[in-house]
């Protein structure tokens, strides 16, 4: 049986989580919303339109079609010139051994981001050729924790949703994942990832046995 390896982007393979929030939190000021850490962890894993009308709910503020658009797109171009300065020493710790190992195995891996930029962080951090299918925010009308992501990525491995193994660092991906009836993996704290299959703080702590037990079984 034939197994998929799909990873998310933000927060699993590189650490944008900083940037996302120095951008919201200069667009939230700039009108007169507070914007916290906290509130960031809130938004892992939650696609650009639902954090900012999130942000706005918790400033109590609500605003014209038009102008949530140019805040969006604000919002984005902000988050761009960081990652504009990303490179490849962003990449989290082992990572790339991971990457290297699978394929060196022959499996299939996947790429399962709500991100539009999935492709352009890829492309910075210099990773885009390890990834044989890249299903990002551009690809999904459903968001995290809806499913979608994940069985897109699993029909373009050509693999079963059931076959597949999925590397998460948000809780809402944890969700979707298992929705998908797939092996959840979380990277992060266990307390916060409590309906993970495994967690794991970093990829450091996951071996190659490890793998290989997810190859096999
Ligand atoms: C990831 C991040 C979220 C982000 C979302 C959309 O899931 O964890 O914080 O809002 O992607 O990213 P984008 O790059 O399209 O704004
Ligand atoms: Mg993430």
């Amino acid at each position: 049986n034939k197994k998929g390896f799909i990873f998310d982007l933000d927060g699993v393979i590189v650490d944008t989580a900083k940037y996302h929030f120095l951008a919201w939190r200069k667009l939230a000021n700039s009108v007169g919303v507070d914007f916290t850490e906290t509130q960031n962890e809130q938004l892992k894993g939650v696609s650009r339109k639902r954090s900012l009308e999130k942000i706005l709910e918790w400033g109590n503020k609500s605003l014209s079609g038009d102008e949530f658009n140019r805040l969006m797109a604000l919002k984005n171009e902000d988050y761009l010139s960081h990652v504009n300065t990303m490179d490849e020493s962003e990449i989290l710790p082992d990572v790339p051994k991971i990457l290297n190992y699978l394929i060196k195995e022959k499996q299939p891996i996947a790429l399962g981001s709500a991100s539009k930029n999935a492709q352009t962080i890829l492309e910075r951090v210099n990773l885009l050729s390890k990834f044989n299918t890249i299903v990002d925010g551009n690809g999904v009308t459903k968001g995290k924790p809806n499913p979608e992501v994940f069985l897109n990525a699993a029909k373009n491995l050509g693999v079963e949703a059931d076959q597949c193994i999925v590397f998460e660092d948000a809780q809402a991906g944890i969700e979707a994942a298992n929705a998908a009836n797939m092996v959840s993996i979380g990277i992060g704290e266990k307390d916060v990832l409590q309906n993970a299959d495994y967690v794991f703080k970093d990829f450091t702590e996951i071996s190659e046995d490890f793998i290989n037990t997810l190859i096999n079984n």
